[in-house]
Parts: structure tokens; sequence; C-alpha cells
């Protein structure tokens, strides 16, 4: 073995390149705080591994784009993890970019002889933002969609070039097919290339200058690199990858309706490291926008690549360097400020919107009977896809025929969908293609509200939705309990003989009956 080894160094020097690379001397006193760049390292990893692997499923066309990604969600083993390493994984590069830097700049490892190495990390976060950017179109949902045309639109609005830089972003007159390939090219070649190159020059200076370590120098014997500072940095990379973990494990990666350019009532919004600038464009409207999208983010950058230069003492210690950790502590303030302002502006999820109706409109639309046609591969898109173009008339009679493709020509046979049923499922569509996700709703409560959409709603209501023969059962809770309602429902005319209500225990299973009972006994 030896001599394999041996003939292998004669040939490639790696010893000696191993030496280089492992054995560096680290001074005394470098403690935790210098694990931040190998996090940062580290998750970029992931994400180039992760990313490479979604290349090999994803499809960078309007066509099919969005099942390519849906593929890769419900059809893809460990699909929906995957993406959401990816997805997750962007979030955690940039948190952990930002506490490198403030590492950096607490330290003040940015003077003198780092100038280069400081600026190459700034370039670096304007890639890893730039990453973040051009990967948010690629889903090509609703939200990829309309948060991008404002990108560009933001774009548009930089003085004398703005028209050629939105051109450029969108390859024509419209966001289409050429903007998502452009996109994805600078996400997957451009970008990479750039992050490879600024990634080795950062990571050569920082060889080359050794690291800053502690800011007054600590007594004591220099390290080597491996094994001390290693296991602290693989100890580091460790809790964050089970911090990712746990995120990947418990949230799944939102997918919106696919992208509509026709619906230009979808509010984007944008990822939360963004949310910042996305506020402040809010207090510069019309003529000023400009200077929340231009000016002050090119002040900051400025600021940031030219620190350096602009704080040229020696002295490292923060008391001896006020006015920079002053800006810093103001930038950060403003920062936190806007993105907590920019969350509080806004709408809570959908959730409120999603009325018992809405939801059995879902249960009532993924019926058989509609999938006999709307299925991947029938006669008519899936219902998920449906984008209601029709008018609601037609759609009214084709819910209550779907039989007959020209609704209306006959008299509606019965098991259709009756007009408070349709009403129901336009809900649940006019919801789904606003891009609200489904609220996470009990199985029980799902079971009821679908019960009540087949077998009730036409003669009564519930929050006002449905008809009027029946009395109103919003707050039914309130004089009847479950027991009551039960045997009532299963069969009126036991429970008073001149009931006119029709029963429904041979229309309903045992369980069906129960969880309605117990859900309109719970309504108060
Ligand atoms: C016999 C086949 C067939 C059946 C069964 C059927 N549909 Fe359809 N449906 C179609 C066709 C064809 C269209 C028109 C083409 C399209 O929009 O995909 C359509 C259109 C629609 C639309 C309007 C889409 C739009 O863009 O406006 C909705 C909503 C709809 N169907 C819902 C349903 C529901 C809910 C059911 C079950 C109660 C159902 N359909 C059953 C064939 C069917
Ligand atoms: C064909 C119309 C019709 C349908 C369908 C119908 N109901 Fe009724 N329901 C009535 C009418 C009318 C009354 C008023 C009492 C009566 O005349 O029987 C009533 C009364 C009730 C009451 C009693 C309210 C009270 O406090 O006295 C409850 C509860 C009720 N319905 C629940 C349901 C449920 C649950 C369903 C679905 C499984 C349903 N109904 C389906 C027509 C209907």
């Amino acid at each position: 073995m030896r001599g394999v080894f041996d003939w292998l160094d004669s040939r490639t020097g790696f010893r000696a390149a191993r030496h280089h690379l492992l054995d560096e001397p680290i001074p005394s006193g470098v403690g935790w705080w210098f694990i931040t760049g190998s996090i940062l390292l580290f998750l970029l990893g992931v994400q180039v591994v992760t990313g490479i692997v979604l290349t090999m499923y994803y499809v960078p066309s309007p066509e099919s784009a969005y099942d390519s990604v849906r593929f890769i969600m419900d059809g893809l083993p460990f699909g929906a993890l995957l993406r959401g390493f990816h997805f997750f994984g962007a979030s955690f590069i940039v948190v952990a970019a930002l506490l490198h830097l403030v590492r950096v700049v607490m330290f003040g490892s940015y003077k003198k002889p780092r100038e280069l190495t400081w600026m190459t990390g700034v370039l670096l976060l304007l890639v890893i933002l730039a990453f973040a950017l051009s990967g948010y179109l690629l889903p090509w949902d609703q939200k990829a969609y309309w948060a991008t045309t404002v990108t560009i639109n933001i774009a548009r609005g930089t003085p004398v070039l703005g028209e050629h830089v939105a051109n450029l972003m969108r390859g024509g007159a419209d966001l289409g097919a050429l903007t998502l390939v452009r996109w994805y090219s600078a996400h997957v070649f451009l970008l990479p290339a750039a992050l490879i190159v600024l990634v080795l020059s950062h990571l050569y200076l920082m060889r080359r200058h050794g690291i800053s370590g502690p800011i007054e120098p600590v007594a004591g014997p220099a390290k080597p690199f491996f094994p001390y500072h290693v296991l602290k940095d693989t100890i580091g990379m460790a809790v964050v990858f089970a911090v990712l973990l746990t995120f990947v494990f418990s949230i799944r990666v939102p997918l919106d309706a696919i992208a509509d350019p026709s619906d230009a009532s979808y509010i984007p919004r944008p990822e939360w490291y963004f949310l910042s600038l996305f506020q402040l464009l809010k207090y510069f409207p019309g003529p000023l926008e400009p200077v929340a999208t231009m000016v002050i983010p090119g002040v900051v950058v400025g600021g940031l690549l030219m620190l350096p230069f602009l704080d040229s003492s020696p002295h490292r210690h923060p008391f001896r360097r006020p006015v920079v950790m002053l800006c810093f502590g103001v930038l950060g303030l403003a920062v936190t400020t806007l993105t907590t302002l920019g969350l509080r502006d806004t709408p809570p999820e959908a959730a409120s919107q999603w009325t018992p109706m809405a939801i059995a409109g879902q249960a009532l639309a993924a019926d058989e009977r509609c999938q006999a046609c709307h299925r991947p591969g029938g006669a008519a898109n899936p219902v998920s896809e449906l984008r209601l173009r029709r008018d609601p008339e037609w759609i009214a009679g084709h819910l209550a025929d779907p039989e007959v493709i020209a609704p209306g020509l006959r008299p509606a046979p019965p098991g259709g969908l009756q007009p408070a049923q349709a009403a129901a499922v336009v809900q649940y569509l006019t919801l789904a293609r606003a891009g609200a996700q489904p609220p996470e709703v009990s199985v029980e409560e799902r079971m009821a509200a679908t019960a009540f959409a087949r077998h009730c709603v036409n003669c009564h209501q519930i929050d006002g939705e449905g008809g009027a023969f029946g009395p109103d059962l919003s707050h039914i809770g309130q004089t009847r309990d479950a027991a009551w309602l039960r045997a009532w429902i299963a069969d009126p005319s036991e429970v008073d003989v001149l009931a006119n209500m029709p029963g429904f225990s041979d229309a309903m299973s045992d369980t069906e009956l129960g969880v309605l009972s117990d859900y309109l006994a719970a309504r108060k």
C-alpha cells in the first residue's frame, strides 16, 4: 500500500498539498466565531449537490417547468425532500452569509492586508442574492411569475438604462419562454461560474494572509488547522445540518397554481430576505422609486465594498471603531425594522377564505365522476389545473350535467351538482387559482363539510352559503346537541311526524352521520 501512495505522491505531490491545505497553523485563541465561513461553504456545497440532481428532472420551458417541479414533489422518490434542501438551503445560506459578515465586521477582519478578501466576500453575498432571485422564477408557479414581473419592473425603473436591462432580463417583449431560459441559464451556468471563481479567490486570499484571529493576540502556540479547528468546523456544520434537516422534514415547500399571465390580481410576495427592500419601495412611490431600488442599495453596497478603505485605521477592537459600529448598528436595525414591517403588512395566509364550502368544493371536484375526464391524460385538464376561463353560467351548467359538453341542451339529470354545490366548486377553484394553499383541516372536518355539501347545502345555509328551503344551520349547536342532530338527520319523521325534511340514514354511512352531527353541534 505504501508503495502505491509513494508512487502517487511522486507523480502528484499530494502529500505536500495535503500538508499545505490541512496543517496551516492557526493562531492561538481562534474560537467558535471562526466557523461561520466553513458553515457557509458547507451550505453552498449542499446547494450545488441538490441543484445538480434537480437539473436532472427540471425542464426549463413554460409548458413543462411547472409539471416537472410537480413531478419532483409528488412523483420522484425523496423528490419533495430534495427540493426542500434546495429551498431551505437558500435561506440558510443567506443567514450564514450575514452571520459571517457580522463576525468579520465585529473582529475587524476586513482591515489591511485583507481588503481584497473582504471585497470578494461582498461580491459573493451579491452572487448569493442573485442565485436566490433567479431561482425564484424556475418553478413557474403564480408566485414565481408575478414576483419576477415585479423584479423586472424594478429593473426597468433604472434611470437611462432601464429599458435595456429589462429587455435583457426578459429576452423579449413579455415574460415568457425566453425569460425562463435566460434565468435558468444564469442560475445553473453564469452564477455558479461566478461563485466558483469568487469562492476560490476568497479562500486563496484567506490562506495567503492567514486567519485574522482574535482581536487581541492570545499568548500560546499556534496549532495546526487539522484536527483542532477542523473539529470545531465539523461540529458547527453538523448542528446546522441538523437544523436544516428539521426544516426539510417538517415543512413541505409550497408550489402555487401554475403561472397565469392573465391573472394580474395575484399579489406576489418576495422571499423574506428581500422583504426589507420590498418594504422600502413602499416609501418611495412613483418617480422616487429609484431611490429605494438603486440609490439606497447602491450606497449600502458601495459602502460595504469600500469599507476597508473608509476605515483604514489599524484598530480592530469594536470600541476603537465607533463610527463603523454605529453605521452597522443603524443598518442592521433598519433592515430588521423594514423586514418586520414587511411581514406585518403581509396579509395572513388565505386560511380564513377557506369556508367549509370551499373545503367541500375541493372534495366535490375530486369526485370520481369528475375524475373520469379531469385527470392527467383524460379528456379534460385535471381539476387542479382548471383556470376558470369559461363563464360562470357555462360552468354551472357543466357541473349540473358534466356529460354534455354544451350544457343546457337537456334537463339536468339527477346526480349532477346543484347550483349551491357548483358554487362550492367554483369557490374552491378560485382560491386554488389564486394560489391559496388549502388549510390543514382534520379528516373529520373535511368529511363533515363534504357531506354537508353533498346532501344538505341545497336546502340549508352555513355562513351565508346554500339554499333557503330549511332553517339556517350556522349556529345550530346553540339549540341542538349531537345526539338530537344525529337522530334528526337519520330520519326526521322519527323525531317529528310532520317533518318535511327527507331522512339520510340510507344516503350516509354511520361515520358520516356521526361526524356531520358532531360538526353541526360544535357550531355555536
Ligand atoms: C365527460 C367528461 C367530463 C366530466 C365527467 C366532467 N368534466 Fe369538467 N370539463 C370537461 C371538458 C371537456 C371541459 C372543457 C375543457 C377544459 O376546460 O379543460 C370541462 C370544463 C370544466 C370546468 C371549466 C374550466 C374552465 O377553464 O373554465 C370546470 C370548473 C369543470 N370542468 C369541473 C368539473 C367538475 C367539478 C366535474 C365533476 C362534477 C366535471 N367537470 C366533470 C369534461 C368533463
Ligand atoms: C330537501 C331540503 C332539505 C334537505 C336536503 C335537508 N334538509 Fe334539513 N331541514 C329541511 C327543512 C324544510 C327543515 C325544517 C323542519 C322540517 O320542516 O322538516 C329542516 C330542518 C333541519 C334541522 C332542524 C333544525 C331545528 O333546529 O329544528 C336540521 C338540524 C337539519 N335540517 C339538518 C340537515 C342536514 C344535516 C342535512 C343534510 C344531511 C339536511 N338537513 C338536508 C330541509 C332539508
